[in-house]
């Protein structure tokens, strides 16, 4: 179906039949492998390393040369399109990232404009070719995005935040405003996730970090409207193979089925729900993604291969499984241990594949 040595993870997001389950992680470029913190340390900070193509394609790479792993995922960040709209963002340590000019008032967000992805975003780009080239159709190419609630609350904040005061105030207060700016946002992530895929990214996954912070209604009306309107708006077909798309909603686990009812074809679950019972609930409409803690690969190597073989059996027989965290991993893992996890996915889950 592909030109990939390797297509299981493609083959898995469409429920197609493969031999073994497709594992990749969370944040598998990153801090926990000590060739990351040393390029990192030379590129000086984390968007001089995103800005650079080669930087990029690099540690992309990285974790694809020491792991038995069936998919990259571009290195960047969400927060590279509020960055493009004008607001600065900068990382402090210890803090996370920040922006210099938050977006608070109906007057800010009138004057933001959709960015041009082959322009102020065109960096983006750049690394998404050289990685696509560099990948010489080993394992597919994931792009990625955040989702307008998740980049909203980081715009609106200026920043991580415990409360959502800002962005909940703005929500409560001024809904229209907020709903402009989702708008505009949305329609940003449409052509910057339009644009990965021109650029060669095979599938793509909208982290929706925190639309789990939110009421029923609230998570409807400011968070999955929005990734709705995204998965309609999405290239899902370049050259006749398929584009796959994932959502994937933090502490999203009560609304599986409206997830799943955007027509995306894969949801992300974290730990918190067990994925026999996601399975039952919206197994027959989409992959699943997950959705081992994170925190496991502490544990020592024998309870990290239990507990996939625990996963493995509650998604039970056939493909639509893409083994993954159910989040990001955690910078101070021992790179061992995520070798440890990503071979045992392999090795164990075989014979539900026959
Ligand atoms: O998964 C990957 O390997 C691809 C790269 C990727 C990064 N960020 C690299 C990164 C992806 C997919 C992201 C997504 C992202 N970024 C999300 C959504 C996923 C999630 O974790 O919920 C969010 C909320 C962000 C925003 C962001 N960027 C935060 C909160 C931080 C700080 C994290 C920290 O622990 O300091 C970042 C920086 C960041 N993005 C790093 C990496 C590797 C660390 C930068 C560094 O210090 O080198």
């Amino acid at each position: 179906m592909s030109e990939l040595k390797n297509d299981r993870y493609l083959r898995a997001l469409l429920k197609q039949p493969v031999d073994v389950t497709p594992v990749w992680m969370m944040r598998q470029a990153g801090r926990y492998l000590p060739e990351y913190r040393e390029v990192r340390a030379g590129a000086g900070d984390f968007m001089s390393v995103c800005r650079d193509a080669d930087l990029a394609c690099e540690v992309t790479l990285q974790p694809l040369r020491r792991f038995d792993l069936d998919a990259a995922i571009l290195f960047s960040d969400i927060l590279t399109i509020p960055d493009a709209m004008g607001l600065g963002l900068y990382f402090s340590t210890g803090e996370g990232p920040k922006f210099e000019r938050p977006v608070t008032s109906k007057a800010q967000v009138e004057a933001l404009g959709v960015p041009d992805p082959e322009q102020e975003l065109g960096y983006v780009m750049n690394a998404v070719r050289t990685i696509k080239r560099e990948l010489k159709g080993e394992v597919p190419l994931i792009g990625f995005s955040g989702s307008p609630w998740t980049l909203a609350t980081y715009m609106v904040e200026g920043g991580t935040t415990k409360s959502f005061a800002g962005i909940k105030k703005m929500a409560f207060s001024e809904p229209k405003t907020l709903h402009m700016l989702l708008d505009k946002l949305a329609d940003s992530v449409i052509l910057y996730l339009n644009a990965q895929i021109a650029a060669g990214a095979q599938s793509v996954m909208v982290f929706d970090t925190w639309g789990g912070v939110l009421s029923p209604r609230d998570y409807n009306e400011f968070s999955l409207q929005y990734m709705h309107k995204i998965v309609s708006g999405l290239t899902r077909n370049v050259n006749g193979q398929a584009v796959p798309v994932t959502l994937f909603t933090k502490n999203g686990g009560q609304w599986l089925e409206q997830i799943a009812a955007t027509g995306c074809d894969a949801v992300g679950l974290d730990w918190t729900i067990n994925i026999e019972d996601a399975k039952k609930r919206v197994g027959d409409k989409v992959a699943l993604q997950g959705n081992m803690d994170p925190s496991m690969l502490y544990a020592p190597v024998e309870r990290i291969r239990e507990e996939v073989q625990t996963i493995l059996a509650g998604f039970g027989e056939g493909s639509g499984h893409v083994f993954n965290l159910g989040h990001g991993i955690h910078p101070d893992v021992n790179p061992e241990h995520a070798g440890a996890f990503i071979d045992a996915v392999h090795e164990f889950s075989a014979k539900y594949h026959k």
